[in-house]
């Protein structure tokens, strides 16, 4: 079974500087992400992480190195073509779940549909879609401060799913959530790992890191391990 590569970075540096002080948060990170992957990074706090992930979802470009995602060479655009990017192949969830709480759970997940430019006739049903498949059927007209903490990260997972990205990147999302919460948006994201879909999910928890198929491990800005996770 040969399946594409979606991710491949190769030597990535990433180097911040503030004043006339340096840091090297990545300091040449090489991986690879087939198509259809559950991959989890884990690694202690201030290795390198949020970075990555950053980089990962062309929020950031590398000081060096280079990034293909889906075969494209991303480490040298823009900051306008990151952007077509980020909507076209990316679908993010975060820790903060980041909805806008003026606006309906399906306006919400419409949101990168619009900057899609896809037909407003169109975007509600797709919208409505995401949020059947994520159990929210019942509640796409609540505004996020109707919902509970769970239910608003399946409602920014509906709305990472919408556009039918490349990669789903989730940054800690069930770092704000309870045990029963963390348990619904871990088994929502198996349940889009056995549909195939490709997902890169961060966290420092390694009960969580074990829900995916494979963990790599970084530590001061190195890959430091890159192995299996055995089926418990
Ligand atoms: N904008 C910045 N300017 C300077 N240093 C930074 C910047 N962002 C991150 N760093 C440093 O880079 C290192 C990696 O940070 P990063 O946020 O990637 O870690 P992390 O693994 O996500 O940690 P956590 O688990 O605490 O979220 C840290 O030492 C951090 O202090
Ligand atoms: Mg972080």
């Amino acid at each position: 079974m040969s399946r594409e590569i979606v991710v491949a970075l190769s030597g990535v540096r990433k180097t911040y500087r503030s004043g006339s002080i340096e840091f090297e948060a990545l300091r040449g990170v090489d991986m690879s992400i087939a198509e259809g992957e559950y991959v989890a990074v884990v690694g202690p706090s201030g290795s390198g992480k949020s970075t990555l992930m950053n980089i990962l979802g062309c929020l950031d470009v590398p000081t060096d190195g280079s990034y293909h995602l889906g075969g494209e060479d991303v480490s040298t655009m823009t900051e306008a073509d990151l952007a077509v990017v980020r909507n076209r192949r990316i679908g993010f969830v975060f820790q903060q779940f980041n909805l806008l709480p003026s606006l309906p759970a399906w306006r919400n997940v419409e949101l990168p549909l619009v900057y899609a430019g896809v037909h407003r006739s169109e975007r509600r049903d797709r919208a409505v879609e995401a949020l059947t498949r994520v159990g929210l059927g019942d509640r796409t007209d609540n505004r996020p401060g109707e919902l509970s903490g769970g239910q608003q990260q399946r409602v920014a997972v509906a709305r990472a799913l919408v556009t039918e990205p490349d990669i789903i990147l989730a940054d800690e999302p069930t770092g704000n959530l309870d045990s029963a919460s963390t348990e619904a948006v871990l088994g929502l994201l198996d349940e889009l790992h056995e549909s195939g879909r490709t997902i890169v999910l961060i966290t420092h928890e390694h009960d969580v890191a074990a829900r995916a198929n494979r963990n790599l491990t970084i530590r001061d800005g190195l890959i430091t391990a890159d192995e299996p996770v055995m089926a418990s």
